[in-house]
């Protein structure tokens, strides 16, 4: 009896986590539910794990609903992740967006699912040092937006461990732009103040604003079905600028025609809006 109830809980947390934020837990991952139900039972000091459909009943529900969703989203990052992508981004992807936007000299971009911000401090750093910077007359809007409130929580805070800030920073950049805390590593005011991060589902919201130069979306969409992929690329689509420019992670696969996307490069996953002339 147990074991149905618990396969019932399994079953509905499977389905809440689908409706909040598009993830779909396949049959062979369903183990990190069973992970997160323990989690939230032994924060509880509850021990039998049939005791979670209680708790989901309860008219407090909402917020072991929260934990149980928090705790099933795959916050994996590091700095300058697949760095050979960053480097086109800085030496082809940037050029020509700065050309089109020579007249204004103004810049919007944004990284959807982007953790705890290891992503959005990697486009800050790469900016500083490509000069796209107040001091030479730009204006950069970087918006970092997550469906997950605790991985923005820690984006905010800028602190990180000596394992995470390893994890795709050079020494040089390291030293740079963070300063060694008891607790770990803080990122510099400098870097913080050029990011806006805001909590925000991708399948939700339309993002406000005029549209963006460019757009990250890496690794989010991975356990999307098709459904959710294509209400995703639409709001992707609708937010990028004419001469913008999506980036997907390397592992994600392609996008075809009908998303309203094609490839912009042949060796990493970005896309530019069909119909739309390539930059210069
Ligand atoms: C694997 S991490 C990738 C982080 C970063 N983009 C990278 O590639 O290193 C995926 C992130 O997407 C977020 N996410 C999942 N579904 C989302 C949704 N519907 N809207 C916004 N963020 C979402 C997760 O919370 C997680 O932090």
């Amino acid at each position: 009896m147990e074991r149905v109830l618990q396969q019932h809980a399994i079953g509905l947390i499977a389905g809440l986590l689908r409706e909040r934020t598009g993830q779909v837990i396949s049959e062979d991952r369903r183990w990190r539910i069973d992970r997160a139900i323990e989690a939230v039972l032994r924060k509880r000091g509850i021990a039998r794990n049939g005791d979670i459909l209680t708790l989901l009943t309860q008219p407090d529900a909402t917020a072991v609903e929260d934990e149980l969703v928090e705790a099933l989203l795959n916050n994996e990052t590091y700095f300058f992740r697949d760095r050979q992508v960053f480097t086109q981004l800085a030496t082809t992807v940037l050029p020509a967006l700065c050309r089109a936007r020579t007249e204004s000299r103004h810049l919007r971009i944004w990284s959807a699912g982007c953790s705890t911000g290891q992503e959005a401090l990697s486009l800050a750093i790469m900016l500083i040092e490509q000069g796209i910077t107040a001091s030479n007359g730009w204006t950069v809007e970087l918006v970092a937006t997550d469906v997950s409130l605790g991985a923005i929580d820690i984006a905010r805070r800028g602190l990180y461990s000596r394992f995470e800030i390893q994890r795709g920073l050079s020494v040089g950049q390291m030293l740079r732009h963070f300063s060694e805390q008891d607790d770990g590593w803080q990122a510099s005011r400098q870097l913080l103040g050029m990011i806006r991060y805001e909590v925000g589902n991708l399948l939700e919201r339309p993002m406000h604003g005029p549209p963006f130069d460019l757009i990250l979306c890496r690794n989010l969409m991975l356990y999307f079905d098709d459904t959710a992929k294509r209400a995703a690329c639409a709001r992707l689509h609708a937010a990028l600028a004419p001469h913008g420019r999506l980036l997907l992670g390397g592992g994600e696969g392609t996008l075809d025609r009908a998303t309203g996307f094609v490839a912009a490069a042949a060796d990493c996953a970005l896309y530019r809006q069909a119909g739309q002339a390539l930059a210069a």
